[in-house]
């Protein structure tokens, strides 16, 4: 089966890539190179030995997508395209909103045009805003606090709109938790531009000696060591729940939402702890304040995934640091420049 991946170029897209064509199923990667390299492309060869088809385009651009569409007698999409730093939606709400909003609006009329009836969208835990309660469920109250938050939230109330109008079209929203890690070979992880807003890649930075000290914000959370607890899950576990879904969800008509969590929750100490030991080297910290609208705790309940997907997270801390402390170490500076 051939299938779009959107954003294929990015990190959770170049994974996603790579158990698509383990699993058998055949991707075309469009991508604007916004936030990622085309060296992603030569790295899937080498771990897969098959370089995908690579477009680069816009998901803004109707005709792209057309032909894109048409022209690889694609049968499903998977959407990961967008912009995803939440301080940096704050201060440019209008490119969030563009990217992320009209872009995935864009998609769906060229999908509509092109006949292709099967989506998949890459959402976040971020729609549960502060959750009144842990582990979350997928039937918990949606809101937002962030522009980026808000552009997920805006996306999937309009798909879900959009699948009701269109019964046959099968529609799932994955609700992915804390991606982390990176391929066991460590030939593909993440490589955010500048100073990274996420820990686990900020910590990895200071373990290679990039950065100094990681910053933790805030110890006086109401957790057990103060710092704030999330759900961290192996970027191939997430990967494979795409596969997940593409089987299970894909062939059915229908809006379907899951939660991709472990399940489990660990503080910023506990990652801090688990990345020194598996790469050997002291990880500095320093607490500072709260970072603005961070949350203390935050983990799923993966357990409808798990029922209906067949779907569960199998790779453990050690693996997600482990792996993404082969990636950095073997490649500190990133994706080689185009
Ligand atoms: P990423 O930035 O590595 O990948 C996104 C890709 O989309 C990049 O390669 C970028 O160049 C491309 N892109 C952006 N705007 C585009 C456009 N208009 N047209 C074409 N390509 C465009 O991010 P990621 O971590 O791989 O995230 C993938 C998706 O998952 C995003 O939608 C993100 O919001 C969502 N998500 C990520 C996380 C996370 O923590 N990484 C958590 C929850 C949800
Ligand atoms: N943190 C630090 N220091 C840092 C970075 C983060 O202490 O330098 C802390 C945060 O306060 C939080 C935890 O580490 O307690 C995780 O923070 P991240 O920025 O890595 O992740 P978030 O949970 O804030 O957000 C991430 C994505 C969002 C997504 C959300 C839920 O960035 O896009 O997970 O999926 F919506």
């Amino acid at each position: 089966m051939n299938v779009l991946v959107t954003g294929g170029t990015g990190y959770i897209g170049s994974h996603t890539c790579i158990q698509l064509i383990e699993a058998g199923f055949n991707p075309v990667l469009l991508d604007n190179l916004y936030n990622s390299k085309k060296a992603v492309l030569e790295r899937i060869k080498r771990v897969t030995g098959v370089e995908p088809l690579f477009i680069q385009a816009d998901v803004r651009d109707k005709n792209a997508l057309i032909n894109a569409l048409q022209a690889n007698n694609i049968e499903a999409v998977i959407h990961f395209a967008g912009l995803k730093a939440v301080g940096e939606s704050v201060e440019k709400p209008l490119e969030y909103y563009d990217n992320n909003v009209h872009g995935t609006l864009v998609l769906a009329d060229a999908m509509r045009e092109a006949g292709v009836t099967r989506l998949i969208f890459s959402s976040s835990a971020t729609v549960y805003g502060d959750p009144a309660s842990v582990p979350i469920t997928e039937s918990f109250p949606t809101s937002a606090t962030n522009p980026y938050g808000r552009s997920k939230l805006i996306v999937e109330e309009c798909l879900t709109d959009f699948q009701t109008a269109n019964p046959d079209w099968s529609i799932t929203l994955l609700r992915y938790f804390n991606p982390v890690g990176s391929h066991p070979s460590g030939s593909l992880g993440e490589d955010p531009q500048g100073i990274p807003n996420n820990l686990m890649p900020y910590v990895a930075q200071v373990a290679v000696g990039r950065r100094e000290c990681v910053s933790v914000f805030g110890d006086d959370y109401p957790t057990p060591d103060g710092t704030g607890v999330r759900d961290y899950i192996h970027v191939m576990d997430l990967a494979d729940g795409h596969i997940a879904a593409l089987k299970h969800a894909g062939s059915k008509p229908g809006l379907h939402v899951y939660n991709l969590g472990t399940g489990n929750g660990y503080s910023v100490l506990d990652m801090i702890d688990a990345f020194a030991k598996a790469s050997g080297k002291p990880i500095p910290y320093q607490f500072v304040t709260r970072r603005p609208g961070d949350i203390a705790e935050c983990w799923a309940d993966p357990s409808k995934a798990q029922r209906e997907l067949h779907w569960q997270a199998t790779r453990n801390l050690e693996e997600m640091t482990r792996d993404a402390w082969r990636w950095q170490s073997s490649n500190p500076q990133g994706y080689p420049e185009d």
